[in-house]
């Protein structure tokens, strides 16, 4: 173990501190944590935590989300440059406008979205829920989902009852994985299954085997008949797959699919973040509490014995 990690593992303890990170994070800070995981299974982990510390490694919109959930807890996100750009593309303005152009609508928001936004919203959603997240609408034949148009379209491919008005708002790292990436890639590897993730493009969708969440990939991935894979999302995910399953055969569909934002977080960074307690994440209370419930009702959704 090196100095530093023995370190990090000191002041975790000192400050009572839990470290989540993302499956897109660089691998040494994924070998320092207490959970990596999807979005999803990052904010269960972070609403049930008793830790008072919460090192965040990720990007900003996690953070803000563990942080309104957790309300008497400390959320720190070791850069506070690690933002979303997608979570950026949209615009309270923008939402409340659409909203007044479908009244009758019902607003979900994918979790990739900033507190004012969630705060807008009847319910949030991430990749793992969106499909179980529209269904609990049942009431609603309309939906506005913002801001990632390739997962809403994704959700209006299975839901057609329903009818969805989209925010043009997109990934640029998954928007870069096109559908010749997986001709090629099935060409140069004609056994393997290939995965994607709901935020590529649905021309890149219709040629996938499954289309997944992070989370569901790692899930996905363990089936003893799946052996070779080619794996459409943020590179960083390819750690993970291989540490946990060191006999099968993953290949990134494309090497470029990399997140920037989600390479910021450094163990350098994990270490001052907790020396100095170090940048915390806050909401002001009125956003918050409106985000919150948002967040609940969808945590409900996906752990119906978990009441709102
Ligand atoms: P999940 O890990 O929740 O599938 O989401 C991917 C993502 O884009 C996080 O920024
Ligand atoms: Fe945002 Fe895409 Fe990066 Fe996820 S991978 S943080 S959606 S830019």
């Amino acid at each position: 173990m090196s100095d530093l990690v023995a370190k990090i593992n000191q002041l975790k303890k000192s400050r009572h501190a839990v470290i989540l990170v993302h499956n897109y994070q660089i691998p040494e800070v994924q070998d320092i944590a207490d959970f990596v995981g999807d979005s999803l299974e990052l904010s269960i982990k972070a609403s049930q935590t008793e830790a008072e510390v919460i090192v965040f490694c990720g990007v900003h919109f996690m953070a803000e989300t563990a942080a309104i959930i957790s309300p008497g807890k400390k959320v720190l996100l070791p850069d506070t440059h690690a933002g979303c750009p997608m979570a950026d593309m949209i615009t309270v303005a923008g939402l409340r406008k659409l909203k007044a152009e479908h009244p009758a609508a019902k607003v979900i928001c994918y979790v990739n979205s900033g507190a004012d936004i969630k705060a807008e919203s009847d319910i949030c959603c991430t990749s793992a829920n969106a499909i179980e997240v529209v269904k609990s609408l049942t009431k609603a034949n309309e939906i506005i989902f913002v801001p990632d148009k390739f997962l809403g379209h994704y959700m209006a491919s299975h839901l057609p009852e329903k009818q969805f008005f989209l925010w043009p708002g997109y990934c640029p790292t998954h928007a870069k994985i096109l559908p010749e990436h997986i001709t090629q890639a099935k060409a140069n590897h004609p056994q393997a299954q290939v995965i994607v993730h709901p935020e590529c493009r649905p021309e890149t969708i219709a040629l996938a085997d499954a289309v997944l969440s992070t989370g569901g990939m790692r899930q996905y991935v363990k089936a003893p008949a799946v052996s070779e894979i080619i794996v459409g999302t943020e590179v960083g995910l390819l750690y993970s797959l291989q540490k946990d399953n060191p006999h099968k055969k993953f290949y990134p569909l494309l090497e470029q699919a990399v997140c920037p934002n989600m390479k910021l977080t450094t163990l350098e960074k994990v270490f001052w973040s907790l020396e100095d307690l170090k940048t915390e994440i806050s909401v002001p209370q009125k956003i918050a509490d409106q985000a919150r419930h948002a967040i609940m009702r969808m945590l409900a959704v996906s752990q119906p014995d978990r009441s709102i």
